[in-house]
């Protein structure tokens, strides 16, 4: 280019200058909630400036999602193909009508980075945010198992979270440290979480102790909690057996010797509590 193209471009930068003043990104959405909208918002000095091309991008700049070059009509691509209100329009001007994507019913896997990117031919202009769709707790049970005479086992359970969930059993506020806690995702990406403490008598301080099975979800502020309160030296019960096999599983493990026609006393008389 020789000087005085130079010259002229910089004379006329802003012909072509372009701005992004706000990206507006929900940064928490509930899982099922009816639809949200990214918009960004961006400023251009001349009413047609030369080249603008804006384009949204999801977690970096390979993941093309969004691209609208005026007057033509904006394109969907990659992961938020068939999830868009193609005909959304946020601003009767022509320079701004599908800045704005609105997606319908975000799902978990829409969690990310979204980066708006406004560029004409000589001017770019981008800003980044983050996103996080996340799924509230089904099936969220804290029980009490009570098959030994000095010994009641917690147990907490959730299923579909997302992201990845912190479960905790708390006595006065504290978490237990002998609880064990065990996330599994599934091939929707959800994740279900079982949290298991056995608790002595010995350590109940007083006559009742009332523990708290916290859940909750990184990045948002969803936070749930159950509570159970459990009265030392309580005669075992059958009425709270319905995890049958970890049970099993954990009065192996935990090296106690099996009393066998105990343990089929409590089944066969769980067996009739569950036919009544
Ligand atoms: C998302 O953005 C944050 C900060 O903006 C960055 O640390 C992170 O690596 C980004 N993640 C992806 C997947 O691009
Ligand atoms: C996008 O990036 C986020 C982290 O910023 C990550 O948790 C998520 O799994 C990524 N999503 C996809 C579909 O790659
Ligand atoms: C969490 O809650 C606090 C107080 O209600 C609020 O100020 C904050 O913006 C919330 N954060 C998110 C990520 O929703
Ligand atoms: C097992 O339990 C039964 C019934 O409570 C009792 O009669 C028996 O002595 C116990 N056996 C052992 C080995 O503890």
């Amino acid at each position: 280019m020789n000087h005085a193209g130079v010259a002229i471009l910089i004379l006329c930068s802003r012909c072509f200058a372009v701005t992004i003043d706000h990206l507006e990104v929900p940064s928490v959405v509930e899982l099922g909630t009816d639809s949200i909208v990214l918009d960004c918002q961006y400023r251009t000095t001349s009413p047609m400036p030369a080249g603008l091309v804006m384009k949204w991008f999801f977690n970096g700049s390979s993941g093309l999602v969004y691209q609208w070059i005026p007057p033509l009509p904006p394109q969907v691509i990659g992961i938020l193909k068939g999830k868009v209100d193609i005909g959304f329009r946020i601003s009767a001007e022509p320079l701004q009508a599908y800045r704005a994507i609105k997606i319908l019913k975000p799902t978990t896997d829409l969690s990310g980075n979204y980066t708006c990117v406004v560029s004409t031919f000589i001017q770019e202009d981008q800003r980044t945010r983050d996103m996080i769709v996340y799924s509230p707790a089904k099936n969220f049970h804290f029980f009490q198992e009570k098959k030994y005479v000095f010994l009641v086992t917690l147990i907490c359970k959730a299923e579909e979270l997302y992201p990845k969930p912190d479960m905790a059993i708390l006595s006065q506020g504290k978490p237990l440290e002998q609880a064990v806690v065990d996330t599994k995702m599934n091939s929707w990406g959800l994740y279900s979480v079982t949290a298991i403490a056995e608790v002595h008598d010995d350590d109940v301080t007083g006559a009742s102790e009332e523990f708290v099975c916290r859940l909750s979800l990184p990045n948002t502020n969803y936070t749930k909690l159950l509570s159970t309160i459990y009265y030392a030296g309580s005669i075992p019960t059958t009425h709270t057996v319905y995890g049958v096999q970890r049970p099993q599983h954990r009065q192996a493990s935990s090296g106690t010797a099996i009393n066998y026609s105990q343990s089929l006393g409590w089944i066969f008389i769980t067996f009739l509590a569950l036919r009544r």
